[in-house]
């Protein structure tokens, strides 16, 4: 079975459909100092609900705020940002108000993220097995010999070839593919409700790429976790993500399911998003946001007018509504596209 047929097996275990998110995140804003000036917003007021069991893409272009809110999200954006305002409610508590000892037991246990450059994720003086074993110790409370023991599961789980002689390698040991596998292994290992992917497999060769993918949707399923995956590639969201968001310049322009997005996209900037990936995805890594948040004129309106083939005069006065256009189908567009 191949890593894509992997995934979908995997995704075909049913989501939760019940009515409340596992994670509703509302209004969310956050801002960097701007050395005298106004301070730049740079997530601009962040709507997004994940239910059990579902995945949700984020896609974005360089510097478009993905891991500002990412991190966010784990009450620790990246400094020296800081959360303006905004709400962030997980497993029925606003945890934005939590303790900083409070959030702490939160993630790694409860909320977990995998992040790119596992190496330097790895403390390169300590054997691999000991530092996801560590994890189970700190948030599960278990024994150093429980804990090795889930760390040897879940080697076996995340499919490190020789797990048992791999509990002893030091981080230098491994390979980039290796070295990732052990990182979704403490992620993991916690069993988290909540699983954030930010830009994960970056820098893996493709087959190892999509390995990984099929192995964290695979054990998302199983651990019925949700996951928030995060990347600037709009085409691997197409394998597996139940929705995607489209973040531009720290604003959610469009939220759809996977179908809507790539069968109905309404909103111009993901129709640009589509349209240049099919043609080059290399283009992505060259891509970044214009710096608008100073600018007055773009702060009444969209952020997208600058680069907009279609913008009239209105799109820089108004701020366009976050309006649907079909089921669970949002776009913040005054002319959203429409098809057929
Ligand atoms: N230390 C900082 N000081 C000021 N502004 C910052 C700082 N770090 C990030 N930013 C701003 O935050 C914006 C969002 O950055 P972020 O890293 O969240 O983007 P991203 O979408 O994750 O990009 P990438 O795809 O390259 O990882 C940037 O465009 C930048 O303007
Ligand atoms: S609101 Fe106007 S400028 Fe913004 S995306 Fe829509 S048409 Fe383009
Ligand atoms: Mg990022």
């Amino acid at each position: 079975m191949d890593a894509v047929e992997t995934m979908n097996k995997a995704r075909s275990a049913p989501a939760d459909t019940g009515k409340t998110p596992l994670i509703d995140i509302r209004n969310l804003r956050v801002t960097f100092p701007s050395g005298g000036a106004a301070p730049k917003t740079v997530l601009k007021g962040i709507d997004l609900a994940v239910k059990s069991g579902e995945i949700v893409g984020l896609v974005g272009e360089s510097g478009a705020g993905k891991t500002t809110l990412a991190r966010s999200i784990l009450g620790v954006p990246p400094g020296p940002g800081r959360i303006a305002g905004g709400e962030v409610h997980f497993e029925g508590r606003q945890i934005l108000s939590l303790s900083e000892a409070e959030f702490r037991r939160l993630r790694g246990r409860r909320l977990s993220v995998v992040v790119p450059n596992p190496r330097a994720e790895l403390n390169p003086l300590l054997r691999t097995g000991d530092q996801i074993a560590s994890m189970a110790k700190i948030h599960l409370g278990v024994n150093g010999k429980e804990a090795r023991r889930l760390a040897l599961q879940m080697l076996r789980d995340v499919q490190i070839p020789d797990p048992e002689r791999r509990m002893d390698a030091y981080p230098h040991e491994l390979s980039g593919g290796m070295a990732q596998r052990v990182v979704i292994a403490m992620a993991l290992i916690c069993n988290p409700a909540f699983v954030i992917s930010d830009d994960a497999t970056s820098g893996l060769d493709v087959t190892v790429q999509a390995q990984i993918l099929a192995l964290l949707t695979k054990l998302v399923a199983e651990q019925g976790s949700a996951m928030l995956f995060i990347t600037r590639d709009v085409g691997i969201t197409a394998h597996f993500c139940d929705r995607i968001a489209v973040l531009f310049s720290g604003e959610i322009v469009e939220l759809a399911p996977r179908e809507a997005l790539f069968l109905e996209p309404a909103h111009p900037y993901t129709l640009m998003l589509l349209a240049s990936f099919s043609h080059s995805p290399r283009l992505r890594d060259s891509w970044s946001v214009p710096d608008t948040s100073r600018r007055r004129e773009l702060a009444a309106g969209c952020q997208y007018a600058d680069r907009c083939p279609i913008a009239q005069p209105v799109c820089r006065e108004r701020r366009p509504p976050f309006a649907e256009n079909g089921p669970g189908h949002f776009a913040r567009c005054h002319f959203p596209v429409r098809h057929g």
